[in-house]
């Protein structure tokens, strides 16, 4: 297993869309375990596979409190079926947008279909923070970041700051 270094916006990786997976190979597996310990060492609760340069559907979520045992949610070709009419309000921040965090508006709920490690088909029914977590991730896989969901000004403050952070690194 390796630590993955994570990119941070503004690279134009993170703005692209990731690829279906055709097969659950060896390969797709090591990313897997990567992907969560780098998601571990961050830390966060979620990553997708963009964030660490790869192009392919590939997102890990972990949500469980402290003191819970940790539970990594290994999502291939994640897929949204069906989301609530009701919304809810998250502060939601973004490895990808370091130190940054803003309220995100999404669907409190949401039907999930996916692919695990072994290659099986799972569908799951998500609310709470797994809910926004979800969404959040799988935005990442077709090129989409929180702070696109935000107010352009909001957006610029965020962006201006980004940038001095890595003009001064
Ligand atoms: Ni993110």
């Amino acid at each position: 297993m390796a630590i993955l270094p994570i990119l941070t916006a503004p690279d134009p990786v993170l703005k692209k869309k990731a690829e279906h997976v055709e097969e659950v190979t060896d390969e797709i597996r090591a990313l897997l375990d990567d992907m969560v310990e780098t998601m571990y060492d961050a830390p966060g609760i979620g990553l997708a596979a963009p964030q660490v340069g790869v192009l392919k559907r590939i997102i890990v979520i972990d949500v469980t409190q402290e003191g819970e045992e940790p539970f990594a949610y290994k999502m291939i070709n994640p897929e949204v079926i069906w989301e609530s009419e009701e919304l809810s309000l998250y502060e939601e921040g973004c490895l990808s947008v370091p130190e940054s965090f803003s309220e995100v508006e999404r669907p409190s709920v949401v039907k999930v279909t996916y692919t695990d490690e072994h290659g099986l088909a799972h569908e799951i029914e998500a609310d709470g923070l797994l809910a926004t977590c979800v969404q959040h991730e799988i935005d990442h896989l077709n090129g989409t970041l929180f702070i696109d969901h935000i107010s352009r000004i909001k957006r610029s403050i965020i962006m201006r700051k980004l940038n001095k952070m890595k003009k001064s690194a």
